[in-house]
């Protein structure tokens, strides 16, 4: 089974939901920038304040930063059985980092799981996104709700919307994934690690379809 993988896609295609359908299932550490800048923010760290006016406007938190957590997090020893890297890396220089910082400490990516969703979907599942505040599981008002309104079903915590979860910020995010993390697509390709995914199925076809390509 390959264990050290790169999730990626544009905003709101399902790698969070994927991510944490695939933690569970093969114990996996999720690693994902986006929710390690909203815990900081959250708990009002360094980080944090710094992050803050990037993840609200959609932009992107500068590479020199997101490295350096990442550097941190993927030399921990709960990524030694493998690992699922959730919105990292996202330009081309986090890519190069990536690429050397993983030889460094001998656990080289497999594979680049890509989700691929259109955008009209993109906005619908942006739109109606709930987010638990306590453990960041991802649900939707109208496909995937929760069991109880307003209650994680994984650990009772309350929903939220997302600040980013708006119009002006999702074309802001949009706009960086065009621009920045898009040509990842073809460095992965020369690299010989992308694996492309239809994102617009359901997620439990999804998860069977990416599971078996990586238990092959
Ligand atoms: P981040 O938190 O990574 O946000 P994102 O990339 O915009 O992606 P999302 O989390 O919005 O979407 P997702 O693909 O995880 O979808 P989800 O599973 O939730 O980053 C936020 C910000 O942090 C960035 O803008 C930037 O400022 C900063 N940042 C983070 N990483 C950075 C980096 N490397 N460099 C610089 N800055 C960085 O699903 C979405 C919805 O769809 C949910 O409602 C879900 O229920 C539903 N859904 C999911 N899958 C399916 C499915 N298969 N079918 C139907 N519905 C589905
Ligand atoms: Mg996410």
């Amino acid at each position: 089974m390959l264990h050290n993988i790169v999730l990626m896609g544009p905003p709101g295609a399902g790698k969070g939901t994927l991510a944490k359908q695939l933690k569970t299932a093969y114990n996996l550490t999720h690693i994902s920038t986006g929710d390690m800048f909203r815990e900081a923010i959250k708990e009002g760290t360094e980080l944090g304040k710094l992050a803050k006016s990037y993840l609200d406007s959609g932009n992107l938190v500068p590479d020199e930063v997101t490295i350096g957590l990442v550097k941190e997090r993927l030399a921990k020893p709960d990524c030694e059985s493998g690992f699922l890297l959730d919105g990292f890396p996202r330009t081309l220089g986090q890519a190069k980092a990536l690429k050397e910082l993983s030889k460094e400490i001998n656990r080289p990516v497999e594979v680049v799981v890509n989700l691929d969703c259109d955008n009209d979907e993109l906005v619908r599942r942006i739109s109606g996104r709930r987010v638990c505040k306590n453990c960041g599981a991802p649900y939707h008002i109208e496909s995937m709700k929760p069991k109880v309104e307003g209650v994680c079903d994984l650990c009772g915590g309350p929903l939220y919307q997302r600040k980013d979860d708006n119009e002006e910020a999702l074309k802001v995010r949009l706009h960086h994934y065009v621009v920045d993390t898009k040509p990842l697509l073809d460095f992965y390709e020369e690299e010989g690690l992308l694996k492309n995914f239809n994102s617009l199925q359901g997620s439990q076809h999804l998860f069977d379809e990416v599971s078996a390509f990586l238990k092959k």
